[in-house]
């Protein structure tokens, strides 16, 4: 089937030039590294201010080592978009306190309404999420009436009221399998990368949304060739917002937790891995003996606006982890309105994973359903 592009948005395109959502304004308020005294007198601080206010701490796997760490050893936890959803929404808390990028702070919040969410930065952001307008996208939905509409989770919670199915990239593939499955025909948003992959590997009729993450679109297929020459015994780990061409170079291709996963499970000596390098940290606690390889955003055509780093994801620090928690300041508020909504499509993804998790059949090959389940295979 061919794919029809439909809209096509740049990374800087007029809103991505203004504020914070201009990449070089993001980098200039990532905080200063603290010194190693002042980062263990900020630890302590932050668990006695996690203790007091009875609040929990969510990271993703791209922030901050040290915030990583803290929310292990806090009982929080740290993990892909999907995990962070479900962890938030089944925590007794009454405060999260989520270290990643706003939609991750406004799913927690559309999940646990009751519930106070704070985020260290509220301007930490994502280019998919400002490359999808809710008003340009309703048009885009209300022209094609006849279509479901998936939105991947890296979207605000008003594009969210207007889809289905909210997916994150762990579950999106079988997801889509399944409304394919169905005979439905499909709407995806944002990440063209992720929706292009998504229907190589489904054959649904999906139209497409021109969105791009600015820190995978910048992989290089033919540098990562080269690379792959190199090191001839390595694995090749990518997360599927990456362009098809390193894509197509993958053993496995997967969200953040299933990359993880991979590397324990397969038996290699070293991997590529084409993902923000803020994973490298739980990765190689999860491998320590294995060597774990950047793969390259230089080469051809390289402009390296983010160099495997998300700079919305680097605002999260322990100095404004702990501020927020000091001061309560840096909540999400959602129009209930919009949470109601929204929640809709979110609640359908979570209840389709609890489906997926008891069909796996008891007394199988655990090992081998496990990695099925968790999406750990060939691209
Ligand atoms: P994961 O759900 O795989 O953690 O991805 C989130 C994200 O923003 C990747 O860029
Ligand atoms: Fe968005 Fe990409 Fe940053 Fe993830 S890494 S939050 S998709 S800009």
């Amino acid at each position: 089937m061919q794919n029809i592009s439909i809209k096509t948005v740049e990374y800087e395109s007029p809103q991505m030039n203004k504020g914070i959502s201009c990449v070089a304004s993001a980098w200039a308020r990532v905080p200063v590294a603290p010194s190693l005294e002042e980062k263990v007198a900020l630890k302590e601080r932050i668990k006695r201010l996690l203790k007091e206010k009875q609040a929990v701490l969510v990271a993703h796997y791209y922030t901050d080592g040290d915030l990583q760490d803290l929310a292990e050893e806090t009982g929080g936890c740290v993990s892909d978009s999907l995990e962070m959803a479900r962890f938030g929404r089944d925590h007794p808390a009454k405060t999260l306190v989520v270290a990643g990028v706003r939609f991750m702070g406004e799913t927690a919040k559309i999940l646990s309404p009751e519930k106070r969410i704070l985020m260290p930065d509220l301007d930490a952001t994502c280019s998919l999420d400002l490359g999808c307008p809710v008003d340009e996208f309703t048009a885009f939905c209300d022209a094609h009436p006849d279509r479901v509409v998936v939105v991947y989770a890296n979207t605000s919670a008003a594009v969210k009221a207007r889809a289905d199915w909210m997916v994150t990239s762990s579950i999106g593939l079988q997801i889509v399998a399944h409304l394919h499955a169905q005979g439905k025909k499909i709407i995806w948003a944002p990440d063209k990368h992720l929706g292009q992959y998504i229907q190589s590997q489904t054959g649904a009729d999906m139209l497409l949304w021109q969105g791009a993450c600015l820190v995978h679109d910048e992989f290089k297929g033919i540098e990562l060739e080269l690379l792959m020459k190199e090191h001839p015994n390595a694995k090749v780990l990518v997360h599927p917002e990456s362009p098809a061409s390193v894509v197509a170079l993958a053993d496995v291709v997967g969200s953040t937790s299933q990359i993880i996963a991979a590397a324990q499970q397969l038996d290699a000596p070293e991997f590529i891995v084409a993902t923000d390098r803020g994973i490298f940290h739980k990765m190689q606690q999860a491998v320590p003996g294995k060597r774990l390889i950047e793969a390259p955003t230089a080469g051809n055509s390289a402009t390296c606006k983010s160099c495997a780093n998300c700079p919305w994801m680097a605002m999260n620090s322990l100095a404004n982890l702990a501020e927020v928690l000091e001061t309560g300041k840096n909540e999400i508020h959602i129009d209930p309105e919009i949470g109601r909504k929204a929640r809709t499509c979110i609640d359908r993804m979570l209840d389709f994973a609890a489906q997926q998790k008891k069909n796996v059949r008891p007394g199988g090959d655990l090992a081998k359903e496990g990695a099925l389940f968790s999406g750990v295979g060939p691209a």
